[in-house]
């Protein structure tokens, strides 16, 4: 079994697990999936790839998907792309879920220090959802992601796209800032346990959100969604697929900060200029010239 298959089950478990937790006694699974669990092992059977979504026009709003057949959570349905929510749906189900992700506990020692859990921020319909580690101390103090001088910067680079924060989504591996016992000050990654424990709110919301596109923030976004732990710089600039969606890695914005190199910046702008290609957005000369050398 890959380790991409083993991170998805496991991810898979805890949110059965929550979701039984939740009083939830039955999940609806689409007759097709079912016959393929009966049949075959899905880490040898899957197929090597869902369809992607083509192009769209230049608009940032999602485009219409066609109807599809009744299909279980996405979660659960590893052949088909999940069933299309509908914009009250999504409303629905993305203010549910903050209501039972608000008061987690169940890392203890994160919900102890927290001052906010850092939910997730921006657009719910947009075709476009960024990803990152886990909240910092200014994110953990006004309960948003990607507020401090981090986040400040990604702000400018989705502005250069000619986006803004509210016409996408925000949102991190982790909801709670990793603790650091003894210092007022400082970050720290999140564990494998933080991340495996966290990671089904995650999966929640990519799932009620069904971006087309998603960019995965730094080496910890990586090891977060897929398991794998190779390094953003052999990764990035390279589509990966999660769950249908296709993933672009690249550096974190706090990268950028500690090494302002040119060719740094220009190879985070080429990641975002195959971003706006995929999603279709308009993209005029000067931006393609961005981060060049003069
Ligand atoms: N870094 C992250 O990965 N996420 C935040 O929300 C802030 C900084």
């Amino acid at each position: 079994m890959s380790d991409a298959f083993r991170q998805l089950l496991n991810a898979m478990i805890a949110h059965l697990d929550d979701l039984a937790a939740h009083g939830t006694r039955f999940v609806p699974v689409a007759p097709a999936t079912l016959a393929a669990l009966a049949t075959a092992r899905p880490w040898r059977t899957m197929p090597a790839k869902p369809t992607v979504s083509q192009p769209a026009p230049p608009a940032v709003r999602p485009m219409p998907k066609p109807p599809t057949a009744p299909a279980a959570p996405a979660i659960l349905n590893f052949h088909s792309p999940p069933a299309p929510l509908s914009p009250a749906e999504k409303e629905a189900r993305m203010a549910a879920l903050r209501e039972r992700v608000l008061p987690c506990r169940k890392c203890e020692h994160l919900a102890a220090a927290r001052r906010n859990v850092v939910f997730g921020v921006g657009d719910i319909h947009s075709p476009l959802m960024f990803v990152g580690e886990a909240p910092g101390a200014d994110e953990d103090a006004q309960g948003e992601p990607f507020v401090g001088r981090a986040g400040q910067l990604l702000t400018k680079i989705i502005q250069t796209m000619g986006l803004g924060r509210d016409r996408v989504y925000i949102a991190n591996i982790l909801k709670c800032r990793p603790d650091t016992p003894g210092q007022t000050a400082g970050n720290r990654k999140p564990t494998p346990a933080e991340m495996h424990t966290c990671l089904p709110y995650l999966l929640e919301q990519i799932q009620i959100i069904q971006p087309r596109v998603m960019v995965a923030l730094g080496a910890t976004a990586i090891e977060g969604l897929f398991g794998r732990t190779e390094g953003i710089t052999r990764l990035r600039g390279n589509w990966l697929e999660f769950q249908g969606v296709p993933v672009m890695p690249t550096y974190h914005p706090a990268y950028l900060l500690r090494n302002q190199a040119l060719a740094e910046k220009r190879k985070v702008w080429e990641d975002m200029l195959a971003v706006m290609t995929k999603l279709g957005l308009p993209i005029s000369e000067k931006q393609r010239g961005f981060f060049l050398k003069a």
